[in-house]
């Protein structure tokens, strides 16, 4: 009896975000292929001057499935790149979160494996519905005692010069109250606190107050996925997606699923991107919104210029397995797909005004 609750345990725990216990790194369902030989990196992506930084995310698991590799890896593209800073797109501590600033798994999941000097800078860091399984204020709280961890609330916003007239605020979210509505008190702890309907305020009044150029928005659940576990989150499109496009958002990162994907729907302004393969994999399922999307223990590395976010994709070996270019404005969404063919593209008016139509300017 003993030992069958034991093993039940360990299952539980191998088992983690949900799913079966699925084979470590392994490729399947990989349209990768995309990329092809000739895929032409973009010259001007993670140059010195560039907003470097790292995206990974769903991590906490003492460094097995893979994480202290990944660690590693990231370790080595963060030193090439001179990353600025970390994202972490959640579920940070597997399986109910930390419960104190003192808890071992701060060391065991975080200081101990992400250990390079080039991944020293700051952690913005996002909550996951397995960190909701713990204490939520200890995350917060760590902010004070560590040098790079940065939660300094459930959500919350930081500015970045990207150059002397480009600025770029990034929104950092809690979605498990927005994703799941229903506080389920037998799961989570501090259900109390969340009222979805304030944060999806401060949300809009926020991306409405900001004239920043590059407005991008970071949470722990995906709204647009694909995968052997999740869907669309028909939630998060009514309550999320609204919004994002009429702000000009052009960026949603994701985690939660652990795989790497990049998602975006025809005449969607906003690129969805998941980096949730910190650890453990999850096998993909292509959408008709799917541009990418990989089984593969990984992250992401993205770079930041005035006109474009360069995104690539490694595995846990640090190999690249896709990259992205995203323009500042998308001319072939919303009203730029009412122009004729005939239009001259090439003709600086022309681009001004669709540029301005893409704004939010117009909307007051
Ligand atoms: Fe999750």
């Amino acid at each position: 009896m003993r030992s069958s609750v034991v093993l039940l345990l360990l299952v539980t725990a191998l088992v983690g975000c949900g799913g079966n216990p699925t084979p470590v790194g392994t490729r399947v369902d990989d349209i990768a292929d995309k990329l092809g030989p000739d895929f032409e990196l973009a010259p001007d992506a993670f140059s010195p001057d560039a907003v470097n930084f790292m995206i990974v995310g769903d991590w906490g698991r003492n460094g097995f499935f893979n994480q202290r590799n990944v660690g590693r890896a990231m370790g080595v593209t963060a030193a090439e790149i001179g990353a600025r800073f970390t994202i972490s797109t959640g579920d940070n501590f597997y399986t109910a979160g930390v419960q104190s600033i003192d808890d071992p798994k701060w060391d065991r999941s975080f200081e101990d494996i992400y250990d390079a000097p080039s991944l020293q800078s700051r952690w913005y860091a996002v909550l996951g519905n397995h960190d909701w399984q713990g204490d939520y204020t200890a995350q917060i709280n760590y902010t004070e005692v560590s040098d790079r961890w940065f939660l300094p609330a459930r959500y919350y916003t930081e500015i970045i010069a990207v150059d002397d007239t480009t600025e770029a605020l990034f929104v950092y979210l809690d979605t498990t109250p927005l994703s799941e509505r229903e506080p389920n008190a037998r799961k989570y702890e501090r259900t109390e606190d969340w009222n979805p309907d304030r944060q999806i305020e401060w949300l809009d009044a926020t991306l409405a107050a900001s004239e920043a150029e590059w407005k991008i928005v970071v949470g722990h659940h995906p709204i647009y996925v694909g995968s052997v576990r999740y869907e669309n989150n028909p939630r998060l499109i009514e309550d999320l997606v609204p919004i994002l496009e009429r702000h000009g958002a052009q960026v949603y990162f994701a985690g939660h699923d652990h795989n790497l994907q990049h998602l975006r729907p025809e005449g969607s302004p906003v690129d969805y991107l998941i980096s949730g393969a910190g650890s453990l994999t999850r096998g993909v399922v292509p959408t008709e919104n799917t541009l990418f999307a990989l089984r593969v223990s990984g992250y992401m590395a993205a770079s930041l210029t005035r006109d474009a976010l360069y995104v690539h994709a490694f595995d846990e070996d640090g190999r690249r397995v896709y990259a992205t270019n995203i323009p500042r404005r998308r001319l072939d969404t919303h009203s730029d797909r009412e122009i004729s063919d005939e239009t001259d593209l090439s003709d600086p008016e022309i681009r001004r005004d669709l540029e301005a139509a893409t704004t939010d300017d117009g909307e007051e």
